[in-house]
């Protein structure tokens, strides 16, 4: 039966990889999810049939409760709100390994100290997957009220801020280590404990001074640790297949991280510490202020303009979402291709407010995958586009990145809509975007801006080309 078992985590493992792999592209995407949860029911049902499984009763209790409340509020969450659904997760996870964690010291206290090398690996396994788990979940809590507007999106800063945390890692890297040495002692529990707060502490101190539009970043990084700290809890109960997806969701959480970050110019250390974001989106025009003449279009007038097109680019961003306008564009865009305009949409890694936003959005409206285009792929032709429409995208356009050296988003990679022939900007007001700073897009000779909400905007041009 152990073969068996272990052939089954070597087949989980490798649905896992394939899994992700399937992931990274829009038309693989949907059977990537899935061949992962085969993978994940693989391991599972092999993992039932291990000779330590004390109590089948509880681990039904445990599927249908877990089950049911997974399934439920999968079902009714808005796609708006997946990111702090996803912090959710991630803190659970943290929660659980922590907890694995805890039951197994509980076990196996007084024995630890007299395996020799392998007990000191269980016991640094312990202490990390305590440890971790302990801030994955704290952390991710705090993400997710930040992000579901239950606690104040504005950075926490205080005085001596960066102390208090040095302390907290000092501290816990002190118990740490007396904890490593003397697993059996009867201080040891104490410093268990005493780790186990501080873990809780550190995880709050280290997610209250990130603005809570910053929160998606942070949500990826905390799923990078929820990953970790699964894998330091696969070494504590030795269970490879935990180990192995543990690792491959600590990795690919630290990449996607990586993305976001260069993908807005910014360094991880700048996203954690600085307090960005604090002026955050829907505010104020923020910024520059006014930099030249502002030429609204109407409907009408922007529907005669598309009508002649034969080159257009949608650029949809974050005010798309909040529209949920993806599917009057996808109409839109039908009807200007069978106006004979050849239609693309050009999506920037970073447009909206959680990876692959506005993916996720063109996808349910059903937006063929071959009209989607990458930002390194329409740059080079913008020049050649006829109108770029920009809907509800702000600081992804923003040509100060590009020009503008004392801009906060100097050097972040933009979509450079300024070079198409004429940019219609589908916005509400002259409000600025997630960055907070004023748009020069929007003083351009060759931009026309059609005020409104985006969704009501698209509806007025398709019933002007409905109307024609
Ligand atoms: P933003 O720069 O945030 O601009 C969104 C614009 O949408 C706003 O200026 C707003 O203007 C407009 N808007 C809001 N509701 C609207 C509605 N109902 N109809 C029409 N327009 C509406 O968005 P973006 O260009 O997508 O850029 C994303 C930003 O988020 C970047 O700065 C990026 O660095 C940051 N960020 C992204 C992520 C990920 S992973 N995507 C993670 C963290 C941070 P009005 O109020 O005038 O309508």
């Amino acid at each position: 039966m152990q073969t068996l078992i272990a052939i089954a985590y070597i087949v989980s493992a490798c649905l896992f990889i394939v899994g992700l792999k399937m992931l990274g592209k829009a038309h693989t995407a949907v059977k990537g999810n899935l061949v992962s949860a085969v993978g994940m029911l693989v391991a599972v049902v092999a993992t039932l049939f291990l000779k330590d499984i004390v109590s089948y009763q509880w681990i039904v209790v445990g599927v249908v409760v877990g089950g049911v409340i997974g399934a439920v509020s999968a079902a009714r969450v808005p796609m708006t709100s997946m990111p702090e659904f996803v912090a959710l997760f991630n803190g659970t996870g943290g929660l659980a390994s922590l907890l694995v964690a805890w039951a197994e010291y509980h076990n196996r206290r007084g024995e630890l100290g007299a395996l020799g090398a392998d007990g000191y690996i269980s016991v640094i396994a312990i202490y990390l997957a305590m440890l971790i788990g302990g801030v994955t979940f704290t952390g991710s809590l705090i993400a997710y009220a930040k992000l579901a507007e239950r606690l104040d999106g504005k950075p926490v800063l205080f005085a001596g801020q960066q102390l208090v945390n040095g302390a907290m890692v000092l501290l816990s890297l002190g118990c740490g280590v007396l904890f490593v040495l003397q697993p059996d002692s009867p201080l040891a529990f104490t410093l268990f404990c005493v780790a186990t707060v501080v873990s809780f502490i550190f995880g709050v101190l280290a997610t209250i001074p990130i603005g809570g539009a910053d929160m998606p970043v942070v949500i990826s990084l905390l799923n990078s640790y929820s990953g970790l700290a699964a894998c330091a809890a696969g070494f504590v109960i030795g269970n490879t297949v935990l180990i192995v997806s543990g690792s491959l969701v600590g990795a690919s959480g630290i990449i996607l991280t990586q993305i976001m970050c260069k993908a807005m110019n910014r360094s991880l250390s700048n996203v954690l510490f600085s307090g960005f974001g604090s002026a955050s989106s829907g505010g104020d025009g923020g910024g520059a202020g006014e930099q030249g003449e502002v030429r609204p279009v109407s409907a009408e007038d922007a529907y005669y303009i598309l009508e002649a097109a034969s080159s257009v680019v949608f650029v949809p961003g974050y005010g798309m979402a909040v529209a949920q306008a993806q599917h009057a564009v996808r109409e839109l865009g039908e009807l200007l291709e069978a106006n004979g305009a050849e239609v693309k949409y050009a999506v920037h890694p970073v447009a909206g407010r959680m990876p692959g936003h506005m993916n996720v959005l063109l996808a349910e409206a059903n937006v063929p995958y071959e009209q989607l285009v990458e930002m390194d792929d329409i740059n080079p032709i913008m020049s050649t586009i006829d109108v770029a429409i920009v809907i509800g995208a702000n600081d992804v356009v923003n040509p100060a990145a590009r020009e503008d050296e004392t801009s906060s988003i100097y050097g972040m990679p933009i979509i450079n809509v300024d070079h198409a022939r004429t940019v219609f900007v589908l916005k509400r007001s002259m409000s600025a975007g997630f960055a907070g700073i004023q748009n020069p897009l929007f003083f351009k000779e060759n931009t026309r801006m059609l005020f409104g909400d985006a969704k009501a905007s698209i509806t007025n041009l398709l019933n002007e080309f409905k109307g024609a």
